[in-house]
């Protein structure tokens, strides 16, 4: 990760770029929980949630360098998390040549329902840093950022199921109005990259290997006839990256006080909503650590980003949602980036929000299941295929 001032001249020559795929990031009908509904997804921890390195954190804090024995041992952790969950798993593996010799990286693409025609994303990047020395374990770079991607499926696994079974008998809910089956249209997917870090020198080509691989490998994969982009005719011809309505990407997180900035204007009413989101969790009494404290910043930073796995994808025109910590933890790329960085209250903090805000993002209804879920009127018009 390095801070780089991002040029006005240089957001001027991307901005018609961005706009001509400005639709993909469109409103959505962003469908607030009810307060109980917030309240049964945000304490819906863990119960080994005791300490910051049990649960998920405890196979993840561990030094797990690209191309290393380690650095599978983590991918096969969190392939068995998903296996469990039922989720389709994608794996985007190659050998891309480094400043220490070709390495082999391996993103980890789950997809909750890999027919859907369209995805919300969220990613992390699980490598760390490449040190002379070893030990490097990047607690906040981005074990922590993982696990809230890991507990966020957790909790909303069992919502996604619900609705599907709904819709695939015929018998999705009508919520405020707004049919489920069009809100299913849209599944969750959640991405973890590999070689992130540089292993030498940041620069544009020893930095964010697996990114730059997923993004020129569906820059060029075009969508099948049956896709109903292609059938809309969209033009230029649909790839796989049409299929993202936003990139959500976590790092540097998992400290007490971060400070999070919104840096795009196509995509600022969702940094929005998060920030709201969190200030209902806060308004609930439902954060414990630096409840008076406000993480989200009110400004657009529109002049500086932050280079980071976003890159490859936003020179593509993927709308992004870069929720990083700036300035970046004390411990960056220090040694002291483990366990003794992390924060529990501010763990399930972020855990609440992002459970929280996806829930609303995908229309989900927390009380699926329960009688509430029963209860609500149901859709009982026929749809066509053209409607989807
Ligand atoms: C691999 O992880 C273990 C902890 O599970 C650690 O003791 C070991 O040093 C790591 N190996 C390398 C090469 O970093
Ligand atoms: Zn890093």
């Amino acid at each position: 990760m390095r801070l780089a001032l991002v040029l006005l001249a240089l957001l001027a020559l991307l901005a018609p770029l961005v706009s001509a795929f400005a639709s993909r990031a469109r409103r959505r009908d962003f469908r607030a929980l009810s307060e109980s509904q917030m309240g049964a997804l945000a304490t819906l921890d863990p119960p080994e949630w005791d300490a910051v390195d049990s649960g998920h954190l405890a196979h993840l804090l561990v030094p797990r360098v690209s191309g290393t024995e380690n650095n599978t041992q983590v991918q096969e952790y969190l392939s068995s998390v998903f296996a469990k969950l039922g989720w389709h798993e994608d794996k985007d593996r190659f050998t891309q040549e480094t400043p220490l010799g070709d390495v082999q990286f391996t993103n980890l693409i789950f997809t909750f329902d890999a027919d859907a025609p369209r995805k919300l994303v969220l990613s992390a990047h699980f490598d760390s840093k490449w040190f002379e020395q070893g030990g490097f374990i990047g607690a906040t770079d981005s074990s922590a950022p993982c696990a809230t991607l890991l507990d966020v499926a957790e909790a909303l696994t069992p919502l996604l199921r619900a609705r599907k079974a709904r819709v695939d008998a015929g018998t999705p809910l009508l919520q405020d109005g707004h049919d489920e089956e069009d809100a299913a249209a849209t599944t969750l997917q959640i991405i973890f990259f590999d070689g992130e870090e540089a292993f030498h020198e940041w620069t544009d080509t020893d930095s964010v290997y697996g990114s730059r691989h997923l993004a020129d490998k569906w820059d060029a994969e075009y969508l099948p006839p049956s896709h109903e982009f292609v059938r809309r005719r969209l033009s230029p011809r649909p790839t796989v990256l049409d299929t993202v309505d936003v990139l959500v990407l976590l790092d540097l997180l998992g400290a007490p006080s971060p400070s999070i900035s919104s840096y795009y204007r196509d995509t600022d009413w969702m940094f929005v909503q998060l920030s709201a989101v969190d200030d209902r969790l806060r308004a609930a009494g439902l954060v414990d650590k630096g409840a008076k404290e406000h993480w989200f910043s009110k400004y657009i930073n529109q002049f500086s980003g932050i280079d980071d796995d976003h890159r490859p994808f936003l020179h593509k025109g993927v709308p992004i949602l870069h929720l990083i910590t700036s300035p970046f933890p004390a411990v960056w790329h220090r040694m002291s980036d483990n366990k003794d960085a992390l924060d529990l209250g501010v763990l399930r903090r972020w855990n609440r929000i992002m459970r929280v805000w996806t829930a609303a993002y995908l229309g989900l209804s927390a009380d699926d299941g329960g009688a509430a879920a029963t209860a609500a009127p149901r859709n009982a018009s026929p749809k066509t295929t053209d409607e989807l």
